[in-house]
């Protein structure tokens, strides 16, 4: 029987407050081996956020990448949550998922190499990590010790050729845009495939009947045994 992983996006977000280390806690608790959060690089350290604005999930105002450190961290992310650092996220969940960073902002991918390096030193594995985005000259920059999730949202007639120069462990596709021959594709490249976001029972039932590894859920309470 192959594995289908349940992925709590950006921890347990229908939940808890996304990417808040509540909801990384919330998904752990609620039996996902692996949880996905998002990255910027704001002087020199990795914040976890998703979008590029700050009005949705905080109470600030602006720019991520046009705010202070200081600033972002002064903020409330949703119950009275910080916006987590991704060292913060890494301790928090110590050990017990596999964390899939996505690399959402500019010029991400050394500070994660750096920071993984240093996890690795105090005694992490490699394959503890998944670093993913949509933007591949970011992702070709990761340290090619970490496994690559190559990220779509559309369909593209060279998902494996970009899959392969970037020598990716899986493709990472929209739920609107996985089919079963693209399932198959890939499985026969040794890919791996996770599916974001699946949200109601019936479509994780689907995913799964295609043969697909994974799905990225903010609600992994409904992930089927
Ligand atoms: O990594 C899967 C998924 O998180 C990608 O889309 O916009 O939710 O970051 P988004
Ligand atoms: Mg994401």
């Amino acid at each position: 029987m192959t594995e289908f992983l349940c992925i709590g996006h950006r921890g347990a977000c229908g939940h808890a407050p996304e990417n808040t280390l509540e909801a990384f806690e919330l998904a752990i608790t609620m039996g996902c081996p692996w949880v996905e959060l998002d990255v910027y690089c704001v002087e020199g350290e990795l914040i976890v956020i998703h979008d590029h604005k700050l009005e949705r999930t905080t109470n600030g105002e602006g720019l991520v990448m046009d705010a202070s450190l200081d600033y972002l961290r002064s903020l409330d992310a949703g119950n009275q949550q910080r916006i987590p650092t991704l060292n913060e996220v890494i301790e928090c969940v110590n050990h017990r998922a596999i964390i899939n960073i996505e690399l959402k902002g500019p010029n991400t991918a050394l500070a994660v190499n750096l920071l993984l390096n240093s996890f690795l030193k105090a005694g992490w594995q490699t394959d503890e990590f998944l670093i993913s985005s949509f933007n591949h000259k970011e992702l070709a920059l990761a340290d090619s010790q970490y496994r690559r999730g190559v990220l779509f949202y559309k369909v593209r007639q060279d998902y494996f050729d970009t899959t392969m120069k970037l020598n990716a462990y899986s493709i990472n596709l929209d739920v609107k845009i996985v089919d079963q021959k693209t399932v198959e594709q890939a499985h026969e490249r040794g890919l791996k495939v996770y599916v974001y976001t699946v949200n109601k029972l019936e479509e994780m039932l689907r995913m799964k009947s295609l043969g697909v590894d994974g799905i990225f859920t903010n609600y992994p309470d409904i992930f089927p045994e």
